[in-house]
């Protein structure tokens, strides 16, 4: 069946909450995500790259402010990132280098229909400096993953991970851009899977 997006009935729309460069908010607006179709950016950054993504792309796009906390929002701020999404009737919301924590009523809400891209193969890993972490542990093989999101961070069910060899020579930089490269392929496939209907969350993993 040939998926027409213009036909509003058939479509997922799909939220990008982003806070920097927006390379993942790009792959996802170009790549394979079946019916699911990027119709919304939020940031919490108004200096972010990924604003002038999103216009390039025709995204509707807001800066909203997180409030006045620095890794998770405010309870007024998270009701309002949480209205707008309900607002344009988002299905799937994608984090992609979101520097905080989801909880109260945006985790409420959209619980499971929530996924995130980190730049290790979890559990290995989690947190920030993901790529530093694998060269200073000497791991031969990183990559990346999409999971789900969960009250905790980088825990949630795992949906795909995709490998990369570390290079004797790697440093942060060389291996972070590869582990971007699959990153750009992971996340509409992860899209596409969900959209699709065969992702079943069961006990929570
Ligand atoms: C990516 O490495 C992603 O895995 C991590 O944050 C980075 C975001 O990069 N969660 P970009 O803004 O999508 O270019």
């Amino acid at each position: 069946m040939i998926l027409d997006k213009n036909d509003e009935s058939s479509i997922l729309r799909i939220a990008v909450l982003a806070s920097g460069r927006g390379s993942n908010f790009e792959a996802l607006c170009r790549g394979d995500t079946g019916n699911g179709k990027i119709s919304l950016l939020i940031t919490d950054n108004e200096n972010a790259d990924v604003l002038r993504r999103a216009s390039e792309l025709g995204v509707e796009a807001h800066y909203i402010s997180p409030g006045r906390y620095r890794t998770k929002f405010g309870e007024a701020e998270d009701l309002e990132w949480t209205r707008l999404m309900m607002d344009r009737d988002i299905e799937l919301v994608c984090l992609a280098g979101l520097m905080r924590i989801i909880k109260g009523s945006m985790l409420e809400e959209f619980r499971g229909r929530i996924m995130n891209i980190h730049p290790s193969l979890l559990p290995s890993f989690p947190g920030l400096h993901a790529q530093k972490q694998a060269l200073d542990h000497g791991v031969r093989i990183t990559g990346c993953t999409v999971h789900y999101v969960d009250a905790s961070v980088d825990t949630g069910p795992i949906i795909l991970q995709k490998a990369v060899h570390v290079k004797d020579d790697d440093t942060v930089e060389t291996l972070s851009g590869r582990i971007l490269q699959k990153e750009h392929t992971a996340y509409p496939e992860a899209v596409r899977l969900y959209c699709s209907g065969v992702l079943q969350l069961r006990d929570n993993a």
